[in-house]
């Protein structure tokens, strides 16, 4: 897409947007050059970003089939993002072809996208919400019969802390919804580190997003691990995103993902 191109209706085009963004960052072209420019500027100082896009995407798929393998059959994937092939309903219902999949996001792009890529797709929802909203956003995935709280879930939160502020208190929207989520439930969160990445690049990623509506925090580990409070942490724990695909061998990246997966007992 292109600044000439017609823009969806409600869609701002002089405004970064995190989800055009990072689809830039992915090689996709649902994006715009205010965008580009953005994430340009990012990628000059760490020109592996891409390269950590594609790694955290393997990630979450490869949660998603540990998940489908373990025999869940809802997955919620909050800040879910424009699409970006494989999904995570290609790969829930590729193991599990009754598996039911919910992408979440509060960007309008999104759901222009979501909707025209799911428009066929029964088992398949998307909406507009928002996280940092955890008792609206619940209480419509049960009221609409998206979600059966009473039974397992993955619920995905890729990417999606560090676009929320201290001040909106990450680690009070996961407990809200734990504490919705039956045993045997499973959440995975990953988000930008502190620790190990390189100071200039991450100064930049907080400042073009400084007066955007989702300014930017970059959290330590110890921190992150604290998001997993009441749920059972999974090996290999709260690491380096590279840490949970060893056998990818993917060279170390000039900023760092701490990524985990936790399990309501
Ligand atoms: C970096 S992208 C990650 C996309 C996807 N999870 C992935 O890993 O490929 C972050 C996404 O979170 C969305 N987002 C940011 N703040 C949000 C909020 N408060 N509620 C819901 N979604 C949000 C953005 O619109 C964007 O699509």
């Amino acid at each position: 897409m292109t600044q000439q191109d017609d823009a969806p209706a409600g869609i701002d085009t002089t405004q970064m947007s995190h989800a055009r963004a990072y689809d830039y960052v992915l090689g996709g072209k649902d994006n715009f050059a205010v965008d580009r420019e953005a994430a340009g500027q990012v990628i000059a100082l760490a020109p592996d970003l891409p390269a950590l896009g594609r790694a955290q995407r393997r990630f979450l798929l490869r949660v998603t089939r540990m998940c489908a393998e373990a025999g869940i059959r809802q997955f919620l994937d909050v800040g879910a993002g424009i699409p970006t092939p494989p999904n995570v309903h290609e790969t829930a219902r590729g193991l599990a072809p009754d598996a039911r999949v919910v992408y979440v996001d509060n960007d309008p792009i999104v759901f222009v996208h979501n909707n025209a890529l799911l428009a066929t797709d029964d088992g398949v929802v998307s909406i507009k919400a928002d996280v940092r909203e955890p008792d609206q956003l619940l209480d419509r995935l049960r009221s609409e019969h998206l979600i059966d709280f009473e039974q397992p879930v993955l619920v995905l939160f890729i990417g999606l802390f560090h676009l929320v502020t201290d001040a909106e208190n990450p680690a009070a929207l996961i407990a809200r919804f734990r504490e919705r989520m039956a045993p045997g439930s499973y959440v995975c969160i990953s988000q930008f580190c502190v620790d190990g990445s390189d100071p200039a690049a991450r100064a930049k990623l907080e400042e073009i997003s400084a007066n955007s509506p989702a300014p930017m925090t970059f959290r330590g580990r110890d921190e992150i691990e604290s998001f997993f409070d009441g749920f059972d942490l999974l090996p290999p724990g709260v690491v380096d995103l590279r840490q949970w695909s060893p056998d990818e061998d993917v060279p170390p990246t000039k900023l760092k993902v701490a990524a985990g997966v936790g399990r309501v007992r």
